[in-house]
């Protein structure tokens, strides 16, 4: 390994060779960004200020990644790290170092950057952002994986850039006490049963991932098991029952530990998901969004609203009663079969929902339903295709509300919504996902 200093001429780095630099921003996706003798690096576990010995991951010729190996000076807006596994900052939480402010700060011009730079998008409010009701404790399902130290099960995350390290976890900050409790009753009895980590590089073992859920106003938990199709002793009875896939583990790589069904409440609203449905991972933070995505509707009672990629039916269901009806549309048909029973659940009679892709369904539902008022899109993070762009386009809806979790592909999309004779007028971000670089937001663009 060599030691780059600032006297060094610019030449191609390598992987492996450390660099000694200063944070000057913030990049989408929430890593640092340095500059290195005309070389771009974009630092992992890096904030503004911060002066760091950063370790090359990844070498091109513009530009280069890396991973900080030692923090030489502390940026301004750092504070300590409250969420720290074995030693190591969680890497679930790879803002908790930036003061929650300061991370209030850096999402709202990330917004605005993509509006301005990638959509070539002018002349919308950007609102204040919505800050957090809780900054820690506040996430209703984490995905856990399997590891082995000293011979022993380990359950938690990968340490960050690597497949092979899995951190051990006692209390996560970013799950609740009684999900951190769920989580480590079922490593203390893989390790009591000696139950082995699945291992991908051998391709043996049983043990791969817990997905913990949690029903943060019904008090429910739901854990999933995912296991290698090998035979492991039956978990404990008063663990949970299984009652999905086979405890013996013979003929069925995942089991859910407790009721299948995990039940939740949401703005006024009893719901049921099946645990293949999309749900919002903040349950409080998520009644704000829905929220502003009602208020952006601008809903009178009379309105047919489109509900494009609707999930188990939560943004579409709390609005019906404002709307005169309410189509929903969503690829997974376990979760239009949730959505419909959340519809007669709750006694709303004015919202259907049907199964299909946006790529291919919203011709067939305007057939069906007739051209919406509004439509509201909130799509994964790859956002919306063209074609589904233009699809959204042939609803000639008076407004569209744009729910979002990606901030880079709103933007293009928000362009050629534009480009089509919409105007964008209002932006608020919403901050769902505190001590993370991820960023929400709902847009409203009216015709
Ligand atoms: C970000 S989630 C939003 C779900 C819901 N609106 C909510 O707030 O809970 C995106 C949803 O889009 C669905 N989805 C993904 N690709 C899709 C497609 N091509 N067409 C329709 N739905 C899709 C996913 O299954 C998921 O339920």
């Amino acid at each position: 390994m060599q030691q780059a200093t600032g006297e060094r001429p610019a030449a191609r780095r390598h992987r492996g060779e450390l660099l000694e630099v200063e944070i000057d921003s913030l990049a989408f996706g929430g890593r640092g960004v340095a500059r290195a003798e005309g070389l771009v690096v974009f630092v992992s576990g890096g904030l503004p200020g911060d002066r760091v010995r950063a370790e090359i991951t990844k070498a091109k010729r513009r530009f280069a990644e890396a991973r900080v190996v030692e923090l030489l000076r502390p940026g301004s807006e750092r504070v300590a790290d409250s969420c720290v596994h074995d030693g190591e900052p969680c890497p679930g939480a790879p803002w908790q170092g930036l003061a929650y402010e300061s991370q209030l700060t850096h999402k709202r011009e990330q917004v605005d950057e993509a509006l301005r730079r990638i959509g070539d998008l002018d002349g919308f409010e950007l609102e204040e952002i919505e800050p957090a009701v809780e900054r820690w404790r506040y996430r209703n399902k984490l995905e856990y994986s399997f590891g082995e130290r000293d011979g022993g099960a380990v359950l938690g995350f990968h340490a960050r850039g690597r497949w092979d390290l899995i951190v051990d976890i006692e209390d996560c900050l970013l799950a609740s006490e009684r999900g951190n409790v769920a989580r480590n009753e079922v490593r203390d009895w893989a390790l009591r049963e000696a139950v082995p980590a699945y291992d991908a590089r051998a391709r043996k073992g049983t043990l791969r991932n817990l997905i913990v859920r949690e029903g943060w106003r019904t008090g429910q938990i739901q854990t999933r098991l995912v296991t290698s199709p090998e035979r492991f002793p039956k978990p404990p009875v008063d663990l949970h029952t299984m009652i999905e896939g086979d405890s013996g583990g013979s003929d069925g790589p995942t089991g859910v530990l407790g009721e299948e069904r995990l039940r939740e409440e949401l703005c006024g609203l009893r719901f049921e998901m099946s645990h293949g449905a999309f749900f919002q991972t903040n349950t409080e933070m998520a009644e704000k969004l829905y929220s502003v995505a009602a208020e952006f509707a601008g809903l009178t009672g009379a309105e047919r609203v489109f509900d494009l990629y609707c999930g188990i039916g939560t943004i579409g269901l709390s609005m019906a009663k404002r709307a005169g009806e309410v189509w929903g549309l969503e690829i997974v048909p376990e979760a239009i079969a949730d959505a419909e029973a959340n519809a007669e659940r709750n006694g709303i009679a004015n919202a259907h929902f049907v199964p299909g892709s946006a790529r291919t369904g919203v011709r067939p539902l305007l057939e069906k339903a007739g051209k919406p008022d509004v439509v509201v899109v909130d799509p994964p993070r790859a956002g919306l295709s063209q074609k589904i762009v233009r699809r959204l386009l042939e609803c000639e809806a008076k407004r569209i509300v744009y729910v979002s979790c990606n901030p880079t592909t709103l933007a293009p999309n928000a362009a050629q919504i534009v480009e089509a004779g919409y105007s964008l007028r209002r932006v608020k971000p919403v901050d769902m996902f505190p001590q993370t670089p991820h960023i929400e937001s709902v847009a409203l663009l009216e015709r």
